[in-house]
């Protein structure tokens, strides 16, 4: 594995690489669910390239940017079976006179872009460049963030990028907690608190399973049972088509359902898909 922090070395590199390239762009702070896609990755490509950058346009003026969790060590040693490790600095991907943006329209205004303005623009225009600099064949994602996943499918198909996009299924704690680099903000109490999204979401899909179709009902269930919760503060509960994110009337099979949900001032997400 080797740490590559240059564009110029990155595209040199690419170059020898043996297509096709997988690609797993992340923020580091690496855990189980970033491991899932460097393992798929690494299983269906000969080369493979992780990034670690920790974006700052995706930040908003009042989020956590400056308190990011980074362990780069600790990351490095999870990412042994990589062939390439890209660490930009901010002034590579941003120097003084950046000035272009990636905007996405309706996809990215709904839920996560109508809680934090601003913040795909800045993932699309990131994961653009970054796109642009690694040149994968396939790049990986995480469901977790599932509008996420449908912004970058979009910017793929609208710009013609030429890869492919693969979302995977999101890896949890034992108890149902999705993992994310953010739990590690959480004291033990909010850590016990944090579980209530995924038992809102195994709500919504029981009462799927059981024939409801009211999709006002799903979400009003589930804001009652967080609700319950005196450290949970909703930002959205939603039940939306997966493609356009547009909230829905009745529940059809493959809806989006997904929260955002303050557990003291950490701000967690999760989502799942009905079946
Ligand atoms: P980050 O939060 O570090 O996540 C990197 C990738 O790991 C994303 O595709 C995310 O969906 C996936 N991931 C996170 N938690 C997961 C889990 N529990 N199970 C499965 N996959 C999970 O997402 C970003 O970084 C940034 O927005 C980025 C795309 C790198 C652009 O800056």
């Amino acid at each position: 594995m080797k740490v590559v922090t240059t564009i110029a070395e990155m595209r040199k590199i690419r170059a020898s690489l043996k297509p096709p390239l997988g690609f797993v762009p992340t923020m580091g702070y690496l855990h189980q669910g970033h491991l899932s896609l460097v393992k798929k990755a690494r299983a269906e490509n000969p080369s493979l390239v992780v990034s670690i950058f920790v974006n700052p346009t995706q930040f908003g003026p009042r989020e956590d940017f400056k308190q990011y969790p980074h362990d780069t060590e600790h990351d490095l040693a999870l990412l042994e079976k990589a062939d390439i490790v890209f660490m930009p600095t901010a002034d590579e991907i941003y120097p003084p006179a950046f000035s272009s943006w990636v905007g996405v329209g309706k996809v990215s205004e709904r839920l996560e872009g109508a809680c934090r303005p601003g913040h795909f623009r800045g993932v699309a225009t990131v994961v653009a460049e970054l796109f642009n600099i690694v040149q994968p064949t396939r790049a990986y994602f995480g469901q977790k963030d599932a509008q996420q996943a449908v912004v970058i499918k979009k910017i793929v198909a609208d710009l013609n990028m030429n890869l492919e996009v693969v979302v995977l299924p999101t890896v949890r704690e034992p108890d149902g907690l999705a993992m994310s680099s953010r739990n590690s903000y959480l004291n033990h109490k909010q850590r016990q608190a944090a579980v209530v999204l995924y038992q809102a979401l195994c709500l919504a899909q029981k009462l799927w399973s059981q024939g409801e179709k009211d999709a006002q009902i799903i979400r009003q269930q589930m804001t009652n049972l967080i609700q319950k919760e005196p450290l949970a503060k909703i930002d959205y509960a939603s039940v939306a088509d997966p493609q356009t994110l547009e909230e829905l009337d009745r529940v059809e099979a493959g809806a989006l359902v997904s929260l955002a949900v303050k557990i003291g001032k950490v701000r967690l997400i999760d989502n799942v898909v009905l079946e």
